[in-house]
């Protein structure tokens, strides 16, 4: 079966189009890298054609509020227009647990606007809602520091591994459209401020996390269970700790350091994905 996976180069895109080679489907990486524009509509037709499943991994490169609705209702229109045509039979989209109970950001409300031009259009579709990603931790640490301190609210966050990310969309992606919503996330629930403490100690990070009640996640104010899945959610397998150990492994491989900070981020993993999926 033809899949094309847009945003196939990115973190989550180059494991889904690595598994689903490896499943023997051909799948199709398309991005601006491998000429395929959903903003400007450049090779989209040409990627499209003879396709049963379009999988939308794809994000805004610019988070501010203006941009990332511009990018994803561009987008989603653009390849919507184009599904129709070539005959898709099922359009799957990666958003986020919880986007309609963080409508205080200009990011959600562009998932949510994404989310809603899939649901009105004719295409069946999927959209999986997975929980924040392990790879985003330092994301979030980084966003909510301030000289030394991170500063977290303690909610609970059930995160997964962005392998499991992609197994789970994979398998949304070969099943039939349920033209809703399904949740995916971690095995395990954490305080949002244990989970970051835990993180930068394995990866000698100096910087202390606080966890202080009035400290907003990502600028927003979330509760208690703002972040997690329902009980319904398909969990993944991939414990923090094993994702943590294979981090700090390979960040110390990579930048062997006798002393000092140890610097994570998703770009290498990116990178390592992109070789393999292009
Ligand atoms: N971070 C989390 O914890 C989390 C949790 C749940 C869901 N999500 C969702 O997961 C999705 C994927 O996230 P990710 O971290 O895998 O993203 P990512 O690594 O930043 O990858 C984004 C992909 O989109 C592509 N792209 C950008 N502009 C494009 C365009 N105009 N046309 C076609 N492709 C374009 C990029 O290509 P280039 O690299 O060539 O620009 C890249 O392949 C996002 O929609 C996000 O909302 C994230």
């Amino acid at each position: 079966m033809k899949i094309v996976v847009i945003g196939g180069t990115g973190l989550i895109g180059s494991k889904l189009v690595n598994q689903l080679r490896e499943e023997g489907h051909e799948a199709v990486a398309a991005a601006p890298d491998t000429g395929v524009n959903t903003i400007t509509g450049e090779g989209l037709a040409e990627a499209l054609k003879g396709a049963s499943v379009v999988v939308d991994v794809s994000n805004a490169p610019d988070w501010e509020d203006a941009a990332a609705m511009k990018f994803f209702e561009t987008s989603t229109q653009n390849l919507l227009a184009h599904e129709a045509p070539a005959g898709v039979r099922h359009h799957v989209a990666l958003s986020v647990v919880g986007t309609d109970r963080m409508l205080q950001s200009g990011y959600f409300r562009a998932k949510l606007a994404q989310e809603n031009l899939i649901k009105a259009s004719s295409i069946p579709h999927s959209i999986v809602h997975a929980t924040q990603f392990y790879e985003f931790v330092k994301g979030i640490a980084d966003f909510s520091t301030d000289g030394n301190t991170v500063r977290l609210p303690p909610v609970l966050i059930q995160p997964m591994a962005a392998d499991d990310v992609a197994s789970g969309v994979a398998r949304v992606a070969l099943d039939a459209p349920v033209n809703g919503i399904l949740e995916i996330g971690g095995p395990q629930q954490f305080r949002l401020d244990e989970l970051v403490r835990r993180a930068l100690a394995a990866w000698k990070d100096p910087r202390e996390v606080i966890a202080d009640p009035q400290a907003r996640y990502y600028g927003m104010a979330v509760s208690e269970r703002t972040l997690l899945p329902g009980n319904d959610a398909r969990l993944g397998e991939t414990a923090f700790e094993t994702w943590i150990t294979r981090s700090a492994a390979q960040i110390s491989s990579a930048h062997p350091q006798p002393t000092g900070v140890a610097v994570a981020t998703n770009e290498t993993q990116k990178k390592e994905g992109r070789e393999k999926a292009s």
